[in-house]
């Protein structure tokens, strides 16, 4: 399946508005009209659903990808400057990205030349912020971060980081997340759009309901944690040390928030055991591997709800199965369209017992 709608020819198809469509191997989906692309998204949740023997209701894809992504990397490699081609291991020069925010949608490239020009083949991250672009470089080459200061300076940029170094911080870039504030590490995960990121959240918030205490684990900066204090007690894990570091910052800095214990913890090594588990609801948002170790203990564990947000339909539903075997019920998972026009879909799900 993975490959087979890369070469279908939808009976709606429509014009791609991208001009690299075809070329470039970002976007595979943009000749779907749109009530094939809502069915093969829809189809890529229930495949996955199916493929693990689970029965739920799946509600209609909610289109998030708003005014674009914010966060994209381009590579620069010999004189081309841009993504991977389609099958290929080459690279596509492009001159802009029609699927970013306004903000990145030409500079992301206009900005990776001349800092290819000065340090050669490299990877550039850019996530536009509240404050800014934020540019973090990537090179295997060794060089001071000095050699981009000035082109740093003229590019105008709140920081930029040379592998992982800074070389230039006029500001630290921030968004807003819920009522908070939080500056962005680094190198920490941020939701590829605003618009999805608050989606989620709102899922994510009418999936706990009332609930007086609520864990938040995988909870990255807190774009959930953030939210939910808002009402509710909140422990909050996450591997990342820097990002726990902001969301505990995030909390001091914000007046009115209920309670919040950020923990930086490796919850693939170390997941919350039944004994902890004591709070009302738990929210769980892992990487592309899911939340195997995590989904066991708390298939032990007597919480009531679990709300659970997954950007891997399959490793979803291999933790979903777990659960379900310890005497969950999953209500209904709801398809959320972050990565518009790829064979990506992220959900959220409900569980009950
Ligand atoms: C999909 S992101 C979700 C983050 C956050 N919920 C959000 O919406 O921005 C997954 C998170 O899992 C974290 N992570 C990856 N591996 C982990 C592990 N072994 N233990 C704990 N957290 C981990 C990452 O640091 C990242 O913040």
């Amino acid at each position: 399946m993975a490959d087979s709608y890369l070469l279908a020819e939808p009976a709606d198809r429509v014009e791609p508005f991208c001009p690299y469509f075809g070329s470039c191997g970002g976007c595979t989906l943009q000749h779907f009209g749109p009530p094939s692309y809502m069915a093969l998204k829809q189809e890529l949740v229930e495949m996955a659903l199916r493929g693990a023997q689970i029965e739920t209701t799946v509600l209609p894809l909610i289109e998030a990808h708003g005014d674009g992504r914010r966060r994209a990397t381009l590579h620069a490699r010999g004189k081309a400057v841009g993504y991977m081609r389609a099958r290929s291991h080459d690279l596509l020069d492009i001159t802009a990205c029609p699927i970013l925010v306004p903000a990145l949608q030409s500079r992301a490239s206009a900005m990776t030349r001349p800092i290819a020009a000065t340090i050669g083949d490299c990877d550039v991250a850019f996530t536009a912020t509240d404050t800014g672009i934020d540019v973090a470089v990537h090179t295997e080459k060794k060089f001071k971060p000095e050699r981009l200061t000035l082109l740093a300076q003229r590019l105008g940029v709140p920081r930029m980081t040379l592998n992982g170094e800074i070389v230039l911080q006029s500001r630290i870039p921030s968004v807003k997340m819920g009522k908070a504030t939080v500056e962005l590490p680094i190198a920490s995960f941020l939701q590829a759009t605003a618009m999805a990121e608050g989606t989620l959240a709102r899922l994510v918030l009418e999936g706990v309901g009332s609930a007086k205490t609520v864990a938040d684990l995988f909870c990255g900066l807190g774009p959930f944690t953030l939210r939910l204090a808002e009402t509710a007690r909140v422990y909050a894990a996450d591997a990342d040390k820097a990002g726990i570091a902001a969301l505990q910052l995030a909390v001091r800095n914000t007046r009115g928030l209920k309670p919040v214990t950020a923990q930086m913890r490796d919850l693939f090594r170390e997941p919350l055991v039944p004994t902890e588990l004591t709070q009302d609801v738990v929210v769980f948002d892992p990487p592309r591997a899911g939340a195997e170790a995590q989904s066991r203990e708390l298939a032990k564990s007597k919480v009531k709800t679990i709300v659970a947000v997954s950007c891997e339909p399959k490793t979803f539903a291999r933790d979903a199965a777990i659960l379900i075997a310890g005497g969950y019920r999953l209500e209904k998972v709801t398809p959320v369209d972050q990565f518009a026009w790829s064979g990506h879909v992220e959900l959220v799900g409900v569980f009950k017992r």
